[in-house]
């Protein structure tokens, strides 16, 4: 039997460190008491010294027993970040280096019955030695235990340590599963494949030299695709233990021609994530890793996520596999490649990322360069030996941003950095690899640090930043030689002061840090199918005196209603189609009107945007001249959550017609009741809108209040089980 328990709650944390914090009998009754994710130190949004949350700190936990026995027990957290070494009753149990992937130990011979300590030392510093540090980075690593841990007993002697399933997909598919054990030769292995509750079919044989290759054929089962993400589970079980994971059956493959899912060519359209929050750093609990999936897929109806640059949390990847976003899985890195014993730790990344995600119908590509590092044959011809040897069913890709670097990959990836003001967007594949043929190619990044834009920039900034997006996708979605491209990035992120604006962040985000969207969020948002999610957002803030010179044109609106008409008071009705001659590959083209009537100090007046879908009217909305303040909406993402979780809390200020007060950047003060705010309850409106996280302690009802001058209070709640 194995049982697994949340391992998350009721830490000592101290912010320092000595060695005698790791004994047995030490007094942690000065330490504060913290629940996982924990970040070690809570940052503001802005303007903070980047070394700050670089220190080593100590967790504990005590951990009760009544009867060790003949069980094994094991301990796994899921990110540590960046070195941790693990005491239990005093004695030094295991130590990990990298905060990215499973720190898992096997604690069975340090417990006695009764009460035990668990002791964590975690080093917070960007340690050259190990990855990604050594240079510098754009982005920030935080510290702490910042995700998940579990508790896990194992009882009899055989226990299964890995499980890897691949399929022959077909009409009828075979699925094997690859078993690693320990303690279990001679021992029957068996494997079942489950749609939901119901069994489907069910294989064994026996283990001989700690392993079991499992045939179960003849499997009738659906494709796992981004619109149908079929997930089957699939259960191993030797001697009493037994361990599940889930499984889609799905063929992928990259081409000269592009990438094709089950046999269909899709152009990859997304965008690179990094898993860092305002406030909170890496540590957000599963909802706020599951509502990013959620925004990616379902707001700017991408089909696929760079996990730049780093593996990224379980909940994350889980979520893609639920919804059908397609997933680039990137080890730790940066530009940097260190010595001899650093490459060995990056080969180790290699080895638990995909052993840790291999199973995950999501991800199509292993990205097992150091992102935009100097070629290095030896090393590089290592890591990619290793990906194909541990997972042969997924090609292997490399990010770098210097034309003709050694190919050693099955996908050239290639960070493709055009200045905005340049006619040619994104480059031709053999100008870049430096190659005579052509080979599968995508672009894994663009835009960035080209065109940094702030969500409370002025208008002409934002359109130009969203414009500049579509020109991109639209080049991409043009030229064949490309199996599509992964912007840089979908949020805005705090960095180090080598790189982002010199209040250390990188505002390169389409939406901003706390998710909210700025104008080129809907040049993605808008490609969506018109049936599933209708969109239609005007560029604009409708003023004669935002821009240089002053006037409204050009207009842009992203959109994928088939036409636009725009109704200005006492104007002629003017007809707006999308403009395809500027964006001939885009399925849904930004709507933009070169020209039209009135000028700075002319009498203005409000306007109708009517959308049009199949000849009917499909979307509406006013725009006022002279707006005033009339509504602070407040979107909760969840009305239930379990313990130990979060809720988003969207913020906005709109007018009368519902479009965002942008320049209103009045206070908030934030009141929670029966939960934990995160991040400071006194904040402003940037770009008229903000969003928060509460995080759950308890079981509750949970009352959220927020108030500003300008607007009535405003309450929402949710449930805690
Ligand atoms: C790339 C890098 C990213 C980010 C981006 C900014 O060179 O890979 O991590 O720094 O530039 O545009």
């Amino acid at each position: 039997m194995r049982k697994t328990f949340d391992f998350s709650r009721g830490w000592r944390y101290k912010v320092a460190f000595s060695e005698e914090m790791l004994g047995e009998d030490y007094d942690d009754s000065s330490f504060e008491s913290v629940d996982l994710p924990h970040t070690n130190k809570e940052l503001p949004f802005n303007y903070f010294d980047d070394r700050d949350y670089q220190f080593i700190s100590c967790y504990r936990k005590k951990l009760d027993i009544k009867k060790v026995g003949d069980r094994t027990v094991l301990i796994n957290f899921e990110g540590i970040m960046t070195y941790a070494e693990l005491f239990v009753n005093g004695m030094p149990a295991g130590k990990k280096a990298g905060g990215y992937t499973d720190f898992l130990c096997d604690i069975t011979g340090f417990l006695h019955d009764g009460e035990n300590v668990l002791a964590v030392k975690v080093d917070s510093r960007e340690r050259p030695d190990i990855p990604p540090f050594g240079g510098v980075i754009d982005y920030l690593t935080y510290g702490g235990i910042y995700r998940e841990a579990q508790l896990i007993y194992v009882s009899g002697a055989a226990r299964i340590t890995d499980l890897f399933c691949r399929a022959e997909v077909s009409d009828k598919c075979v699925l094997k599963v690859d078993v690693k054990l320990e303690n279990a030769d001679g021992a029957t292995v068996s494997a079942a494949v489950y749609d939901g509750g119901r069994l489907l079919r069910r294989a064994s044989v026996k283990a001989e030299n700690g392993k079991a290759l499992i045939s179960i054929a003849e499997l009738e089962v659906e494709r796992w695709d981004i619109n149908n993400p079929k997930l089957y589970k699939i259960r191993v079980k030797a001697g009493q233990d037994n361990v599940s994971t889930r499984f889609g059956f799905r063929e992928i493959s990259f081409t000269e021609k592009g990438f094709f899912l089950n046999g269909r060519q899709i152009k990859l359209r997304g965008l690179n994530r990094h898993q860092s929050y305002a406030y909170a750093g890496y540590a957000m609990p599963k909802n706020a890793q599951v509502l990013d999936a959620d925004i990616l897929k379902k707001e700017l109806a991408l089909n696929v996520v760079r996990t730049s640059h780093y593996p990224q949390s379980r909940h994350f990847l889980d979520r893609c596999d639920e919804i059908g976003l397609l997933v680039v899985s990137e080890i730790p890195g940066w530009q940097h490649i260190g010595d001899a014993a650093w490459k060995d730790l990056a080969v180790q990344n290699v080895a638990d990322m995909v052993i840790r995600d291999r199973n995950r119908p999501s991800v199509i590509l292993w990205s097992i360069r150091i992102n935009e590092s100097d070629d290095d044959h030896d090393f590089y011809t290592r890591t990619n030996e290793l990906c194909r040897q541990l997972d042969p069913t997924r090609p292997t890709t490399g990010v770098r941003w210097r034309p003709d670097s050694e190919s050693l990959e099955d996908v050239h990836g290639m960070n493709d950095f055009m200045p905005a003001e340049d006619e040619l967007c994104i480059r031709p594949q053999k100008l870049l690899t430096g190659l005579s043929y052509e080979k599968p190619y995508l672009v894994t990044e663009y835009m960035g640090h080209m065109f940094p834009t702030k969500i409370y920039d002025n208008e002409e900034r934002l359109v130009k930043h969203a414009l500049r997006h579509a020109e991109i996708v639209d080049a991409i979605a043009g030229d064949a030689d490309k199996a599509g491209g992964i912007g840089w990035c979908a949020f805005d992120y705090n960095t180090h002061r080598e790189f982002g604006t010199n209040d250390k962040i990188c505002y390169h985000g389409v939406c901003d840090m706390f998710r909210n969207p700025k104008y080129a969020a809907y040049v993605y948002a808008s490609q969506a199918d018109a049936a599933e999610k209708l969109v239609m957002e005007p560029a604009t803030i409708w003023a004669f005196g935002e821009k240089n010179i002053g006037g409204v044109a050009p207009l842009v609106v992203f959109s994928n209603c088939d036409y636009i008409l725009l109704k200005v008071e006492g104007q002629e009705t003017v007809k707006i189609l999308p403009d395809r001659e500027r964006f001939p590959n885009l399925p849904h083209p930004p709507f933009i009107l070169y020209e039209m009537r009135g000028f700075w100090g002319e009498t203005w007046k409000d306007a109708i945007l009517e959308g049009y879908v199949a000849g009917g009217i499909a979307a509406e909305k006013r725009l006022l001249c002279s707006p005033l303040p009339d509504k602070l909406e407040l979107i909760l993402s969840n009305t239930e959550i379990p313990v130990n979780d979060v809720v988003r809390i969207a913020a906005r200020a709109t007018d009368a017609a519902g479009s965002t007060m942008k320049f209103l950047h009045d206070t908030l003060h934030i009141y929670v009741k029966g939960a934990k705010l995160v991040g400071p309850s006194e904040v402003v409106l940037q770009g008229g809108v903000y969003a928060f996280y509460v995080r759950s302690t308890k079981k509750a009802t949970v009352s959220v209040v927020v108030s500003s001058g300008r607007f009535k209070e405003n309450k929402v709640s949710f449930n805690v089980v």
